[in-house]
Parts: structure tokens; sequence; C-alpha cells
């Protein structure tokens, strides 16, 4: 089978930096504002399904709020040019994302500030502390993570961002968390576990989850998998192939 897959081409696993430019905007349709405070603020339908729950669970409604959310490709060159002017070049490389290489432009990033006044556009505030912690402690159950933590600057490309948080879903952003993973570590690693090897398996709240990594064009050894009936799930990562995540009952 070497045409296109069946399914979506897009997901939750998209890698988007300085080296994987975005390659396909998401449709309107598949972006919702975040919430009714913050009709402009949009993110996608399931990311900002996740962020409510995961708010109430941690009980940061109201005190942790959204500050940016989709971009399109011009309000990310609109920020990287203002940035630049005001606070110059090295600042801006550090905490913006050149146009088109921001994962703000899938619909699937979020930043997040503690409720305070005057909250900083680019580097809002989210102390280690309070409700911020509280939701960054609970963001992997959401299928949420911090996509830019220190300590992995040189992989990621950008500065320590305590504020920012990618909606990857379950069980990738349990999976990342546990093993302190960057999405570029993540998707490499997932590289090892081919479709037609042994996947990688993961068991989490009575569920066994089996993930492999598909590259373009090498899609057969899905088939017998896909025609087994388990659910599952497909996402693209913008590197030229396709993550397959199926889930059954532990049993
Ligand atoms: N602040 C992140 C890196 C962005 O601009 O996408
Ligand atoms: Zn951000």
């Amino acid at each position: 089978m070497k045409s296109a897959p069946p399914w979506p081409a897009a997901g939750t696993l998209l890698l988007v930096n300085r080296e994987h430019p975005l390659l396909r905007a998401p449709e309107s349709e598949e972006l919702t504002a975040v919430d009714r405070r913050h009709p402009d603020i949009l993110l996608h339908r399931r990311a900002k399904v996740m962020l409510d729950e995961l708010l109430q669970a941690a009980g940061a409604k109201g005190s942790v709020i959204p500050v940016s959310g989709y971009r399109s490709q011009r309000e990310q060159r609109q920020i990287w040019d203002d940035t630049v002017r005001e606070r110059g070049l090295r600042f801006t490389r550090t905490y913006v994302a050149a146009p088109g290489c921001s994962e703000h432009q899938t619909g699937l990033a979020v930043d997040l500030g503690e409720n305070v006044p005057d909250l900083d556009f680019i580097c809002p505030c989210f102390p280690d502390s309070g409700p911020c912690r509280a939701l960054r402690e609970k963001a992997a159950d959401y299928g949420f993570v911090l996509r830019y933590p220190k300590g992995k600057e040189a992989i990621t490309g950008i500065g320590w961002e305590p504020w920012h948080f990618r909606y990857v879903g379950w069980p990738h952003a349990r999976i990342m968390t546990e093993r302190n993973l960057v999405l570029e570590e993540y998707l490499a690693w997932l590289r090892t576990f081919p479709a037609e090897g042994a996947p990688l398996r993961y068991r989490a709240a009575g569920r066994s989850f089996e993930v492999c990594y598909a590259p373009d064009g090498h899609l057969d050894a899905l088939e017998a998998l896909l025609s087994s009936g388990m659910p599952c799930q497909c996402s693209d990562t913008n590197t030229g192939g396709m993550v397959f995540t199926l889930w059954r009952d532990a049993g």
C-alpha cells in the first residue's frame, strides 16, 4: 500500500521547530475559542476540551488564564517583527519561533499565565507555586507537556518557557513526562519501534497501549493491526512518517 493513508493527515504529534516548518495550517473548523472570556484565543478543539478539564482538575480556573493559542503565519510574523523591534534579536530568537516554525500555528500549543495585571504576552508569569504548579503537575494526565523545559534548550532551540504547554494526547504526554523526553527526543525514540517490529508497550489507567512508527510509504505492516479492530489513532509527525497508537483493555 503506497498511496496516502485513509486517515486525516494531521494529529497531535506534529513536530514543528526550526528544522521542521509546519506544512499544513489547521482548517478553521478544527479550531475553537479557548473559552468565552477569550473569544480571540483559538485552540484545536480537542486541546480546548482537555485544557478545560486540566484547569478544572488543577483548581486553576480563573487564576491561570490563556495568553496565546493558535497563531496564523501572519500573526507569528507580526509577533516576531514586533519583538525584534522592542526587545532585540537575541531575546526574540530565544522566546519566539520564526514564522512558519511555531507550534502555535498548529493550534495545539497554549501559553498560560498567572492572572496578574500587565501579563507579559511573550513571557507570561508562570511561577512554580500555587495553581500554576498544580496545573503543571497534572498536565500530563490531560495530554499536555511542558514543551520547552529547562535543560533541553539545545534540543528544542527555544529558551525555558514554563508557560508554554503543548497538547500531544494520551498516552504520549505521560510517557514523555515520565521519561523526561521533549518531542524531538520522543519522536526519534518512536522511530526505533517500526510498525513491522515489536511496538512500544505502555500500561496505564487500566489500559494497554501499543505505539509504533511507520515511515512514509511503509504502511503495509499496519493493515493487519488495523483490521484487528483495535481502536487506533494515527498522527502525522511533520517529519516524514506517522505514529500509530493502538489500545485495548488491559484485561
Ligand atoms: N514561544 C514559542 C517558541 C513560539 O513562538 O512558538
Ligand atoms: Zn507559546
